[in-house]
């Protein structure tokens, strides 16, 4: 039977502004299985990112408050852990590969000595082993000549090379499960593949449970286990890729899937983009959020937010979903 490594329960994210808290998460719940993926997707600042950031406790800005019923680790609460408990879990059991690999890491320092670093605060002791571990984790993630990597600081490599470099760091203590944010994003295909390889590799060694995010939807069909689509901070659908992109459920899956270009050999294919845009956090309509840009939308949408029900395995937050 598969069991959850990560179990988020009714996660809610708000932060404070001159006009009272707005909502950034609003119920997200979902697990993750051990050695499966499931990926995250949704237009951008729907709260992808900050539903990662918030499963590790690290928020962005000041005036950030987070609520749920538990974020459950391999059964631990990370909710309840204090500082020092929580920087024992994080890089050790739960890591990430953060959106902006060239941000992420630390310009004044080489990989070499990033990587080490956090080998040696995850209990490894000794200049000889951390550099060792360091050195077979960039090996791992396919660099040829681990020690030129070592060497280099982040300004000297190429994009997909810091990308590879930030995973080969998530993945230095073998963690059980792993948040990658958009981990290919403005690279070259085949730099993506070697990326999305390396991943499942690591994956399928270490059983790790992995939450992809992406706007890159045939990344996902591709890779994931399961996929949660995301609007304005609530999940609306989650399902198996297949069910999903042969037939969504709720509106807004099916307005992103009409969103995937086409190829058409004659003329250039339409691309139906979803009408309007995702309503500003200081304006998110009552009800159901997507309403405004819902052309199934009822009078009851405009002011009641539909619960997610669950049936067969697919679970829709949506008064009229797609038949
Ligand atoms: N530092 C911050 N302070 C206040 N609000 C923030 C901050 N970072 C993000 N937000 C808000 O949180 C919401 C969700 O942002 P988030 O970064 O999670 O979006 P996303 O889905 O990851 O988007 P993208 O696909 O562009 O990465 C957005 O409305 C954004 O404006
Ligand atoms: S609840 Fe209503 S407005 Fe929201 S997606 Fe479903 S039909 Fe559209
Ligand atoms: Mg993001």
């Amino acid at each position: 039977m598969n069991t959850a490594v990560l179990e988020v329960r009714d996660l809610n994210l708000s932060i404070d502004s001159s006009n009272g808290p707005h909502q950034l998460l609003d119920g997200v719940s979902f697990s993750i299985n051990a050695g499966e993926t499931t990926g995250l997707v949704g237009e951008s600042g729907c709260g992808k990112s900050m539903t990662a950031l918030a499963i590790l406790g690290v928020l962005p800005a000041t005036g950030m408050t987070i609520r749920s019923a538990g974020i459950m680790l391999n059964g631990e609460d990370l909710t309840a852990l204090n500082h020092a408990q929580r920087r024992r879990v994080l890089g050790q059991d739960i890591s990430m590969v953060f959106q902006q690999p060239a941000t992420a890491l630390d310009p004044v320092f080489t990989l070499g000595q990033q990587i080490a670093a956090t080998v040696h605060r995850h209990g490894i002791s000794g200049r000889k082993a951390c550099r060792q571990t360091m050195l077979e984790s960039l090996e791992l993630v396919g660099f040829s000549q681990p020690e030129k990597i070592a060497a280099a600081y982040p300004h000297e490599l190429s994009g997909g090379m810091r990308q590879l470099s930030m995973i080969a760091m998530a993945t230095v203590c073998k963690p059980a499960v792993l948040i990658a944010d958009e981990p290919t994003t403005a690279l070259d295909v085949s730099t993506q593949l070697m990326i999305l390889q390396q991943l499942k590799r690591l994956q399928t060694e270490y059983k790790t449970a992995i939450l992809l995010i992406s706007h890159d939807l045939n990344i996902i069909r591709q890779c994931c286990h399961t996929v949660l689509v995301m609007y304005c901070g609530r999940l609306l659908e989650s399902t198996d890729p297949e069910s999903l992109f042969s037939h969504p459920r709720h509106p807004y899956s099916a307005g992103l899937l009409g969103c995937i270009p086409k190829l058409s050999a004659t003329r250039p294919p339409p691309i139906n983009a979803i009408a309007g845009q995702v309503p500003a956090l200081t304006d998110l309509p009552p009800g159901c959020h997507f309403a405004p840009r819902c052309d199934r939308a009822i009078a009851q949408c405009r002011h009641t937010a539909p619960e997610p029900e669950s049936d067969n395995g697919r679970t829709v937050a949506c008064f009229r979903p797609m038949p």
